[in-house]
């Protein structure tokens, strides 16, 4: 199958591919599963990750009336921060350091998943330097030594997916910036998604979530193809980041669907179930596909604008200035860079396009960039979001600062359709500064 793969011969390139998932359960009310589930992993003394904003809700009460009832013995930890930095993964690990546990619960958004998964880490195998064990340039590459905690993973958002995911995306603080660490250790053995965590939801978060889904299946769908990339002797040494695939064109398409069909409804109307449900599924299958794929512009460009924001907030997110919620810092470049990729992969992007619901009457696919741009913008309007960089305080004197930033990306830059270089970012930036 390889080699048929984007037409593309694979004489020099991978000619394999490996999928990670965890066992799923997916459904209203599902939460209440959450003991029996942990008991099945064979957790007796569960260290229980949440945030301080869920600390008094319905959905934590749940899941520890659930553990309780079987009979497992459960301790809270939520000094988590709404964007998961090394701070919180340095108390979370002292946390399982010291708790005598056997298992973990996750329930939160990604800051709480990612900020569980990587505590674990530290936890279990404290490191001398945190960087120690994220990837080059930026880390030293050291392998984990050995296996975490089984991990039952609950989201109550609609989309970072990372239930789904060997994915833990952490802002370092003395660096200003966002870093992934990426390992396949990182991945929860089971997800248990509840789509009423969705139903409270502030429009903006949705919102902002909604995009998070809708680039990483974006940027999973029109990725450099697996048979791009070089092969590998150690099968062990596969990277995350190994392009797209058939398993992740798979979940990345119908992720699509749902948000072309469902994201206006599930933003401006907390009451429509439906869409709020479906744009839940549509979280964790676009969390199936990155994890397995890797993102590519959207995120890399994302981290520059986290890193350089300033004196800014977003409504929806009781969170102090600076802030932009993670789903925004992708979108608002995301029209230029689907128009600059486009080239790469024409046919991909108008299958995209057509996948969101995008009006492509006359259109070809020499026309995708600019029919995907014009769908992502008008998604942006319809949901009322910023409008590009200018709303998140950024102008076209950022751009190099911006640029040189992300250029720190490597491996999500290289995993483009097309060949990106610094220049390119430049122009990118500045294209996205309002549509
Ligand atoms: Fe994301």
């Amino acid at each position: 199958m390889g080699c048929q793969y984007f037409d593309d011969p694979c004489d020099h390139g991978a000619d394999t591919f490996t999928i990670a998932i965890p066992k799923v359960t997916f459904g209203r009310g599902c939460l209440r599963e959450a003991g029996a589930r942990a008991s099945g992993l064979g957790m007796t003394r569960v260290a229980v990750f949440t945030d301080p904003f869920l600390r008094d809700s319905a959905y934590l009460d749940t899941v520890l009336d659930s553990l309780k009832q079987a009979g497992l013995d459960a301790a809270v930890f939520d000094e988590i921060t709404i964007e998961a930095d090394d701070a919180s993964v340095a108390r979370g690990a002292d946390f399982i350091a010291t708790g005598n546990f056997d298992g973990v619960v996750s329930v939160g958004g990604g800051s709480v998943m990612d900020t569980a998964k990587a505590a674990m880490v530290y936890g279990l195998y404290p490191s001398g330097d945190f960087l120690d064990y994220f990837a080059p340039p930026l880390g030293a590459g050291k392998a984990i030594p050995g296996r975490l905690l089984p991990h039952l993973a609950c989201p109550t958002t609609s989309g970072t997916g990372s239930e789904c995911t060997s994915l833990s995306v952490l802002r370092i603080n003395n660096l200003s910036t966002k870093f992934v660490l990426g390992n396949p250790l990182l991945l929860p053995q089971e997800a248990l998604i509840d789509p009423v965590c969705c139903a409270t939801l502030p429009a903006m978060v949705v919102a902002s979530t909604g995009f998070d889904l809708l680039c990483h299946a974006l940027e999973c769908y029109t990725a450099r193809a697996y048979t791009r990339w070089d092969k590998v002797d150690d099968p062990r040494k596969r990277p995350l980041i190994q392009g797209a695939n058939p398993w992740s064109d798979l979940a990345a398409r119908k992720a699509l669907e749902i948000v072309g069909e469902f994201m206006e409804r599930g933003v401006n109307n907390a009451d429509d179930h439906q869409a709020r449900d479906q744009l839940m599924w549509g979280a964790s299958l676009a969390g199936m596909a990155f994890g397995n794929t890797g993102t590519h512009l959207g995120h890399a460009l994302s981290y520059g604008v986290t890193h350089l924001m300033h004196d800014v907030t977003t409504e929806g997110y009781a969170v102090k200035s600076p802030f932009v919620p993670h789903g925004i810092s992708v979108v608002v470049s995301a029209p230029a860079i689907f128009r600059y990729t486009a080239e790469a992969a024409p046919e991909r992007h108008f299958e995209a396009a057509g996948y969101l619901q995008a009006d492509l009457q006359g259109a070809g696919s020499a026309d995708s960039g600019e029919a995907l741009a014009k769908r992502i913008i008008e998604l942006m309007q319809k949901t009322g979001v910023p409008n590009g960089l200018n709303e998140v305080g950024f102008g076209p004197a950022d751009v190099p600062a911006l640029a040189a930033s992300t250029a720190r990306q490597v491996r999500a830059i290289a995993n483009s359709p097309r060949e990106t270089n610094r220049v390119d970012i430049e122009n990118i930036y500045a294209s996205a500064m309002s549509y």
